[in-house]
């Protein structure tokens, strides 16, 4: 079938090892549905995949993508949870189990004529949602989500800093921000970037590294080292920073005397559950808040999609369609 896979992986060149062609089917394992994919979107983990990291070479050809809608072998219009777990061996939440994976890690992902997923892993897809915004969910939006509500547990009229505003899921945090009734501030290093995410609600847009008019009650942090030591100088005592990605780097100076003396807390989260990935699809039918799409292409044409996601060219997410 059609697929965009990893044959290698390489840090320096990571769409060297892109391959658009075509593998067989896996075998479905008992208890797990296939669904034909109408649409997936990329995200930044299909690059981190290409470079090697959280995947071993034995894994190798992997089929990339983690966010599908589609529709399931009985004929429903679902949406396709990325996270492979038990919530049983997580206390209650997939995410914590030791052994969970997302698709493309260990099990073949959603760039592909069809995926293959436990049948819990499939949610209704309501007629609201285009099937390209339905695939922006699972991962960046389903991310942003968890890190406002369960991990962030932002009250509405606190205010949030969005580093990274161009991001797919900082242009989430954004629009959920404002759906939850947040003020919402953003750092871009684009001027147009900027404005695009005041066009979508952000209260104020600033320079990446600028000073703030006032301190914040938390930031939302997925760029990592390069806007680490901003994000903790912009926070109130007693703020919180929620970090979920660190496309610049993991090892920034960790600044350990802001911490302690201002008693900020530093809280990771990763993806979500599917009941999360449930409520947030009922927020966006009920609200009409919809995903910012840069583009969409057939997946043929998944090469130029990967560069423009390299070079940090997009705003918002980029998806892929059949
Ligand atoms: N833990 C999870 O479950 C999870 C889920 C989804 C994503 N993530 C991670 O979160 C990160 C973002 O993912 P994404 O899909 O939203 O990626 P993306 O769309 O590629 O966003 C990256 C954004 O980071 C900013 N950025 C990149 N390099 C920068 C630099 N050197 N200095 C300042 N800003 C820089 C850019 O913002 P500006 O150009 O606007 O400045 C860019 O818009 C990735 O590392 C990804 O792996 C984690």
């Amino acid at each position: 079938m059609e697929a965009v896979y990893a044959a290698s992986f390489s840090d320096d060149d990571p769409l060297s090892g892109l391959v658009v062609g075509d593998l067989p089917e896996a075998e479905v394992p008992d208890g797990w549905v296939t669904v034909d994919v109408k649409a997936a979107t990329l995200n930044h983990h299909d690059l981190w995949t290409l470079r090697g990291v959280g995947i071993t070479e034995e894994r190798l050809p992997m089929i990339l993508g983690c966010d599908a809608a589609g529709v399931s072998e009985d004929g429903r219009d679902v949406i396709v949870h990325a996270v492979i777990g038990d919530p049983a061996a997580g206390g209650g939440d997939e995410t914590l189990d030791p052994k969970r994976s997302l698709l493309s890690e260990v099990y073949p992902g959603t760039f592909a004529a069809r995926v293959c997923v436990p049948e819990r892993n499939l949610v209704a897809k309501p007629a609201s949602l285009s099937w390209s915004e339905a695939a922006c969910l699972p991962t960046a939006w389903l991310t942003a989500y968890r890190m406002l509500t369960t991990r962030g547990r932002l009250a509405p009229g606190e205010t949030v800093l969005v580093q990274g505003a161009g991001g797919g899921v900082a242009t989430a945090l954004i629009l959920l921000g404002g759906a939850l009734g947040l003020r919402v501030w953003t750092t871009s290093r684009d001027e147009d970037k900027r404005q695009r995410s005041l066009d979508l609600g952000a209260d104020q847009a600033f320079e990446s590294g600028a000073r703030l008019p006032d301190r914040v009650d938390a930031v939302m942090e997925t760029v990592g080292a390069a806007t680490w030591s901003h994000s903790l100088k912009a926070l109130r005592p007693g703020g919180r920073i929620v970090v979920s990605g660190a496309t610049s780097g993991m090892n920034p100076p960790a600044d350990l005397a802001r911490v302690f003396f201002l008693q900020l807390s530093v809280i990771g989260s990763t993806m979500g559950t599917r009941d999360e990935l449930e409520s947030l699809i009922s927020l966006l039918d009920e609200t009409g808040v919809r995903p910012p799409i840069a583009a969409e292409m057939p997946m043929a044409q998944a090469r130029d999609a990967f560069e423009a996601l390299q070079a940090g060219d997009v705003f918002g997410k980029l998806v892929l369609t059949r």
